[in-house]
């Protein structure tokens, strides 16, 4: 029988610091009880993208506090039967590390830490714009698949998989229960040529080869340690690969293309893409039923859920729980139903790399700045790393029909049902309005679940007696 595990993500600058966020995990644990904590980046970083640039891996960032206050968070945590994961920023470091600076001074040991070319080649990073920028100091061009402020490392280079097998161990050494692993799939490119996909030219080079499987396997298999993957690739993302990923190196993986319900490719963030419900269901049955898949209804890279899809947030809870789901994975604030927040129209305020160069685009495109800030309003991630409300929470606590109970019970319900946890998939009904009716089985044992996200009609759970479990009104 799989395992079950259910994970919570913080991102931890919406919550304070290490003691703050230790604070509070007796909050978390006593409706929630998650089996992982997974911290999005606390390392050292100038914070160009929330921490997803590190420019020292085994230091905490000064914002978060010491190691000593990490090992309380961590003895914190294990208190109440709850593991830390880390974020392994693996793919790219900041332009800030020691690393970089001394490989763009052609320092004879770490010349070839990063990916270095005579000259650029037509690749698109993933925020926008090119992935190849020209550094003077070197006289060369380095490429970076995210923001230029983070370049991408050589992983064809034996150092670099030694300095990140040194910084497994520094922190299997605190005590840590595992990673979760950034951009997991794109480690390793496999050659050097010109894109010839219009989109994301380049995409097939690095798009997890065979390198980046066997480096990773080589890091993180067998160590004792929870892994869960972060791949690219969203729709192109196959069965054949998660599995190439998921046998080998990780005991869990994300499909970020099942959180993008948008008629696009890649999560790209510049338009406001109308909901396809028909597209998203589809897709979460196929990869639901996977005993390794993470599913995942929101992450600090996409904006609230409910203001998404304009549903209560109890039928987005029925659907992350009541279909197969293994490694479900909560989104700290998502258990109170947390709507978008209400950013301001001003993009100097946006602290989220991806939301400026959206902007910038935009602009470029022609669009105003009053047309260009109404999209990024709705589609920055900046929406989901707003501060946690901990009067909300506590309220939420107290209140027996809240959306935390309703969370707090239907995760019981999860862990402790053999039907949900462990029972077939047979879908019935997918329409394009939002309704969603599956049948989870097991043995002689059934349940009907009737999700409609229009709200027209009541979410329901209907044993096979036609007695109501749980309904939504
Ligand atoms: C991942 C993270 C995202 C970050 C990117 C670059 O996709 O989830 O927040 O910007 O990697 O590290």
């Amino acid at each position: 029988m799989a395992k079950h595990r259910l994970i919570y993500q913080i991102y931890p600058s919406a919550i304070g610091d290490l003691r703050d966020i230790a604070a509070k995990i007796p909050l978390i644990a006593a409706k929630i009880q998650p089996d992982y904590i997974w911290l999005s980046p606390i390392f050292e970083s100038p914070w160009i993208d929330g921490g997803y640039d590190v420019s020292d891996y085994c230091k905490i960032d000064r914002r978060f506090g010491t190691m000593n206050d990490f090992r309380h968070l961590v003895a914190v945590a294990k208190k109440y039967k709850i593991g830390i994961l880390l974020d392994l920023v693996i793919n790219h470091t900041s332009i800030d590390h020691t690393w970089f600076k001394k490989s763009e001074l052609h320092d004879s040991w770490y010349k070839d830490y990063y990916v270095w070319l005579e000259k650029p080649l037509n690749w698109k990073s993933f925020f926008g714009g090119p992935a190849f920028d020209y550094s003077a100091l070197r006289d060369k061009y380095y490429l970076h698949l995210y923001d230029r402020a983070q370049p991408d490392l050589n992983f064809k280079n034996p150092r670099v998989i030694k300095e990140f097998k040194n910084i497994i161990d520094f922190w299997k050494k605190e005590g840590i229960a595992g990673f979760r692993v950034d951009s997991a799939n794109i480690l390793a490119e496999n050659n050097f040529r010109m894109g010839r996909i219009p989109g994301l030219p380049g995409f097939f080079s690095y798009y997890q080869t065979k390198d980046t499987v066997a480096i990773l396997e080589k890091l993180l298999a067998n160590k004792g340690l929870f892994t869960i993957a972060e791949p690219v690739g969203g729709e192109l993302y196959s069965k054949r690969k998660f599995h190439e990923l998921t046998n080998k190196a990780f005991d869990a993986s994300f499909n970020v293309g099942t959180l993008d319900v948008a008629d696009s490719l890649f999560s790209i963030k510049d338009r406001v893409y109308p909901v396809n419900y028909r597209r998203w269901f589809k897709k979460l049955s196929k990869w639901a039923p996977e005993p390794a898949f993470s599913m995942a209804i929101e992450s600090h890279d996409a904006p609230r859920a409910p203001s998404r899809f304009d549903v209560n947030p109890r039928v987005l809870a029925m659907l992350q729980f009541l279909l197969p789901s293994y490694n479900p994975c909560i989104y700290q604030g998502q258990e109170l139903g947390t709507l978008n927040a209400d950013l301001s129209m001003n993009i100097n305020d946006y602290p989220g790399v991806q939301s400026r160069q959206v902007y910038r685009r935009l602009r470029r495109e022609g669009k105003t700045k009053r047309q260009a800030m109404s999209v990024v309003r709705r589609t920055s991630r900046d929406n989901a790393r707003q501060p946690i409300d901990w009067g909300e929470y506590i309220l939420q606590h107290r209140h027996h029909d809240s959306v935390l109970n309703f969370y707090s019970e239907i995760i019981q319900l999860w862990r402790s049902d053999p039907v949900i946890k462990d029972g077939s998939l047979k879908v019935v009904r997918i329409k394009k309005n939002g309704v969603f009716d599956f049948y989870r089985k097991l043995g002689k044992k059934k349940y009907f679940v009737h999700l409609d996200f229009s709200g027209k009609t009541h979410s329901y759970l209907k044993d096979d007696h036609g007695d109501i479990v749980i309904i939504v009104k």
